[in-house]
């Protein structure tokens, strides 16, 4: 089986990939560590015991992690993912944060990555802050991973959070610079376009909440609220061009649970820009070889979208 570890600003599409591997046969679940993104740090914390609550899998430790990224202050994403990053839903019975385990989520990435050599595959799906100071505490990291898989970035400058910047490296471009620059492992990114390119119907959708199981009530229930965002007119019309759902973090979990998910990916070195009137935070595809960067990435273009939906019906199962 494939040990897991993942990153994650429990939004609603985090939520998604959470219960993708959850669900997944041949996933060990390592833990889950906690930042700051879509909603604040406690919030994402709640949200991700929530999630394990939902699936009764309360056993996978969680870690609070970062609450700012390394410059600046916090940004997030209320407005498609509700204030509470959840859909606002309510949740009477929501887990005691007492449940976060006591060790912060930057040593606790270290510690794992270090106790299992070679075996660990880690997935990041929100702003870089943790993945950044853990490498920076040991520069040993990467080279222990068996693969990092991240849900960031943008091949066409396309921004969903300013005109050029995509939300997880927009809200710390210098963390997502330094994973990029430092974590010379095999990478594999799902960009925003390529997430764009991959809509999941909205028939798909209907029938994968159609489920009659407590998991697929409870997607409901968080996922209103990013539906009624997504099927704005300005939304569909504009901003992702096509209408549909874009579960942005469940590919790059897919891809991390099944290898022969991935159909065609570019295999370039990428960076992030730092500064710029309109691109701090856009990520930067070194096509003719101008940085002179030994390691690539290998960038998401095509994936198995069949199973890529049998993974989500699973998931509510
Ligand atoms: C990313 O930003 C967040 O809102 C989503 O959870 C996803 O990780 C998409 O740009
Ligand atoms: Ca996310």
């Amino acid at each position: 089986s494939k040990k897991l570890l993942v990153d994650v600003d429990c939004g609603v599409d985090d939520a998604q990939a959470i219960m993708i591997a959850l669900a997944a046969p041949n996933v060990e679940l390592l833990g889950i560590t906690c930042v700051h993104g879509n909603t604040t740090v406690e919030n994402v914390c709640k949200n991700t015991l929530r999630v394990l609550q939902a699936c009764n899998r309360l056993e996978i430790p969680v870690f609070k992690g970062a609450a700012k990224p390394i410059l600046g202050n916090s940004i997030n994403a209320g407005n498609f993912h509700g204030q509470d990053g959840l859909g606002d839903a309510p949740d009477p019975n929501a887990p005691s944060l007492d449940m976060v385990q006591k060790e912060d989520a930057v040593s606790a990435l270290i510690r794992i990555i270090n106790q299992n050599p070679g075996e660990v595959t880690l997935v990041a799906t929100a702003p870089l802050t943790n993945l950044a100071l853990a490498v920076r505490l040991d520069p040993s990291l990467p080279s222990k991973l068996r693969g990092l898989y991240i849900m960031g970035g943008n091949t066409e400058s396309r921004g969903n959070t300013t005109v050029c910047g995509e939300f997880n490296f927009t809200a710390d471009p210098e963390a997502a610079y330094i994973v990029l620059n430092d974590y010379q492992c095999p990478t594999y990114l799902a960009c925003w376009e390529f997430t764009c390119y991959s809509k999941l119907s909205w028939e798909f959708c209907d029938a994968w909440l159609a489920q009659d199981t407590d998991k697929a009530r409870f997607m409901a229930q968080i996922f209103r609220h990013s539906i009624k965002a997504s099927q704005s007119e300005h939304f569909e019309k504009e901003f992702v061009a096509g209408t549909g759902f874009i579960s942005c973090d469940s590919y790059a979990f897919a891809a991390a649970i099944d290898d022969s998910f991935v159909k065609e990916s570019d295999h370039y070195p990428v960076s992030v820009e730092l500064t710029g009137t309109h691109t701090r935070g856009m990520m930067i595809v070194d096509t003719a070889g101008f940085m002179n960067k030994a390691h690539k990435a290998f960038i998401m273009k095509k994936v198995d979208m069949e199973k890529f939906e049998r993974m989500m019906m699973a998931a509510l199962k």
